[in-house]
């Protein structure tokens, strides 16, 4: 029988070069789609897919991270004294179980992969699953649930993936694809930031897995690849040629990508006009916009 998965390892060491100067002083898992930050977010989906260890691996000037998770009782009591119920009630989803949760330094950012095998030990034995918070997915069905769904099924390793345009296949993880059994796409092999024009598809590879601890051993090496950086997807292609068992998920919903500020900006439109207290506001102001630009041309 296939064990159920019941950790997640969210990496969060990352630089986040490309949100300078702003992740200087604030972790970008920290930023906020309208009044909740990218890592509840992913909390929220983690919890959905019926994940109860959440194992964080962090790096220096992310204590905002571990502090977020924390009991707030200054500010509950407050709350608490001028009746502000639902307040208190959008508190309570920021707040862990004792044990529920794991801090792990990974001391140089060396790559995805390597972040990945330094909660080699708290995984032990299980399958596990990883979730980058700067992919954030609008869907009905959150996505990691869909996978465990599908990983019922399968087993082995599974990776969301979707298609993205050819020219920008080179800033993904990429599947080459044996064949397609509906969403499950069983892998041939995987190949991380391939160069432009050979790209064995146009499925990238975005941030949610599920992964079998064969994954960490195989991290062991600590073998650098592409841009020098350890690679979560060298790893999971080594199982290809091992287990013959690794699969990427056609996902339903909508993928951001937070990591970008393009990608940002484009999140915290769709999750402001999915707000209905926002929509009306944020609506008249971008007909506004729209109208300007026309008179401006
Ligand atoms: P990115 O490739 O987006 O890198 O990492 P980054 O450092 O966060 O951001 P930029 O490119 O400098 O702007 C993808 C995910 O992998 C984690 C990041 O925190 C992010 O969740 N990561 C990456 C680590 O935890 N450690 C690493 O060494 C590298």
């Amino acid at each position: 029988m296939k064990k159920r998965v019941t950790k997640a390892i969210f990496p969060v060491a990352g630089l986040g070069t490309r949100f300078l100067p702003a992740t200087k002083a604030i972790p970008k898992e920290i930023m906020m789609l309208v009044d909740r930050p990218l890592i509840q977010y992913a909390i929220d989906e983690a919890r959905a897919a019926g994940i109860k260890e959440f194992i964080f691996v962090t790096s220096r000037g992310k204590s905002a991270l571990e502090d977020y998770f924390d009991e707030a009782p200054q500010l509950e009591a407050t709350l608490r004294r001028d009746g502000k119920q639902e307040l208190l009630e959008v508190l309570k989803s920021t707040n862990m179980d004792s044990g529920a949760i794991a801090y792990l330094r990974q001391h140089q950012a060396l790559g995805l992969g390597h972040a990945v095998w330094c909660a080699r030990r708290l995984i032990a034995d299980e399958p596990f699953a990883v979730i980058l918070p700067d992919d954030v997915i609008a869907a009905d069905k959150p996505c990691l649930q869909q996978m465990v769904e599908a990983y019922a099924e399968t087993g082995g390793n599974m990776v969301a993936t979707m298609e993205v345009p050819y020219d920008q296949v080179s800033s993904y993880g990429v599947l080459d694809v044996e064949r397609t059994l509906g969403a499950v796409i069983k892998a041939r092999g995987m190949v991380e930031k391939p160069a432009a024009g050979e790209a064995p598809s146009n499925l990238a590879v975005i941030g949610r897995y599920i992964l079998t601890p064969k994954v960490l051993r195989n991290l062991d090496r600590r073998e650098a690849g592409a841009g020098g950086e350890i690679q979560l997807t060298d790893a999971i292609a080594e199982e290809i040629a091992r287990s013959d068992n690794v699969y990427g998920y056609r996902f339903q919903g909508h993928r951001y990508d937070c990591g970008s500020k393009s990608g940002f900006l484009r999140a915290t439109l769709a999750f402001g006009l999915a707000r209905p207290e926002l929509r009306a506001d944020l609506e008249a102001f971008i007909d506004e916009l729209y109208a300007a630009r026309k008179v401006a041309q």
